[in-house]
């Protein structure tokens, strides 16, 4: 991730603009500063830290943009309005940086609002290095492809890829694929590609595979549409099989050790292991009820800032099936910013409460009413009212 180090900074008063960055405002806590930025239409945090004498000027991790040329720039701008005294820097060259939004990565908004498409559409979750979405973009001009990854990097090289190829028919999200099932439409899919996700063998509930997201991929299949794991990973394997079997009715194939027309880089390396290539597809066999399109949780009341600031300590509130936890406060005159995680326990969201004189906001994305976040938003709504 681009940061620097440096041994002086004068921060220059908010808001300024420089170089296409827009600096809005700040808030702070005892250990850091997050200045709000705006650069190539994204929102994002600056995060300065002081650190022994020199400060680590670098982009807040939950609001990063998916284009970390537009961090990139802003660490630059800031630096030059800051008259910072550069000690050490991970920051391309603007020489080697291209200057536009690539309009294949797409936010959560567009699927939020009753996304629909006239093609077939064919879903790669992890898609890592993009071989085999590549692959299946080429191949199937008639169909969209929709690639999701928590990998940042991953999502830029795939965009660049598919630029390089002349690709029209991609859609990429840089999004949590536990939590995007929730705003797809039943029936939509035509295909789940899950290719070598990590195992968790520590950490299981950090799975992408759960009974949960087993019954959405079912839901958002179609009728003969289907569901497509392929790992190298005895135990995934094993306990996959073992959620897929928990379907009161289903179709499940397994195969051992095939190749498939594209060998993906993690795929290349298991094979010259020797390692066993399991595949299990499930294919959905039962249309399903349609769902409501979700809408954004709002806030319809107002705070003291004051009071929160002053009042303000970390709180966990644990419920059966969402928690929401209260991490941390930076706060100005003008602003309250807390550092929040919530929702259902296996697949939290992790996002700022903004409050503001005039409004509540959740950032960078805006919360959705998933079953767990409209629980987890009633807590916060009670909290912030005292
Ligand atoms: C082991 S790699 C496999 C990459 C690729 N499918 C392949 O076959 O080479 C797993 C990928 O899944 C991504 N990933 C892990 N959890 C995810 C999640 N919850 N949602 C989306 N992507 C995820 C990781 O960032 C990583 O790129």
């Amino acid at each position: 991730m681009p940061n620097f180090i440096t041994d002086s900074i004068d921060k220059p008063p908010l808001p300024f603009s420089s170089g296409g960055c827009d600096f809005l405002w700040g808030v702070s806590s005892k250990s850091s500063d997050y200045i709000m930025t705006r650069c190539g239409g994204e929102e994002f945090f600056i995060q300065i830290k002081g650190k022994n004498n020199s400060f680590l000027v670098k982009g807040e991790k939950i609001s990063r943009p998916s284009q970390v040329i537009f961090l990139q720039r802003a660490l630059e701008e800031y630096a030059k309005n800051a008259s910072c005294n550069i000690i050490t820097s991970n920051i391309t060259p603007a020489s080697n940086r291209s200057k536009v939004k690539n309009p294949i990565i797409k936010q959560i908004d567009f699927f939020a609002q009753n996304f629909t498409f006239d093609k077939e559409i064919f879903l790669e979750i992890g898609f890592g290095s993009g071989r085999h979405l590549l692959h299946q973009a080429k191949n199937n001009p008639d169909k969209l492809i929709i690639g999701i990854e928590i990998h940042k990097p991953s999502i830029e090289q795939a965009a660049k890829q598919c630029d390089i190829l002349g690709l029209k028919n991609v859609v990429l999200i840089d999004y949590d694929s536990r939590i995007l099932m929730e705003f797809l439409r039943s029936n939509s899919l035509s295909k789940i590609f899950i290719h070598f996700p990590v195992p968790w063998d520590k950490k299981p509930h950090r799975r992408v595979i759960s009974p949960y997201f087993v019954d959405e991929a079912l839901r958002v299949l179609k009728v003969g549409g289907t569901l497509e794991l392929r790992t190298d990973s005895d135990m995934y394997y094993a306990y996959s099989l073992d959620v897929f079997m928990q379907n009161q009715r289903c179709d499940i194939r397994i195969c051992k050790n095939f190749d498939l027309e594209i060998s993906s880089k993690y795929e290349d390396r298991w094979k010259r292991l020797e390692k066993n290539i399991y595949d299990i597809t499930l294919t959905n066999i039962q249309p399903h009820p349609q769902i409501s399109p979700l809408s954004r949780l709002d806030f319809d009341f107002l705070n003291n800032i004051d009071k929160i600031a002053r009042e303000f300590s970390p709180k966990l509130f644990r419920g059966d099936d969402f928690f929401v936890h209260f991490e941390e406060m930076h706060a100005s005159g003008e602003r309250v910013v807390i550092k929040t995680a919530f929702g259902a326990y296996e697949r939290a969201e992790h996002m700022f409460i903004i409050i503001e004189a005039d409004k509540i906001s959740y950032f960078p994305n805006g919360a959705y009413a998933l079953k767990a976040n409209k629980k987890a938003h009633e807590i916060i709504k009670k909290w912030l009212n005292g």
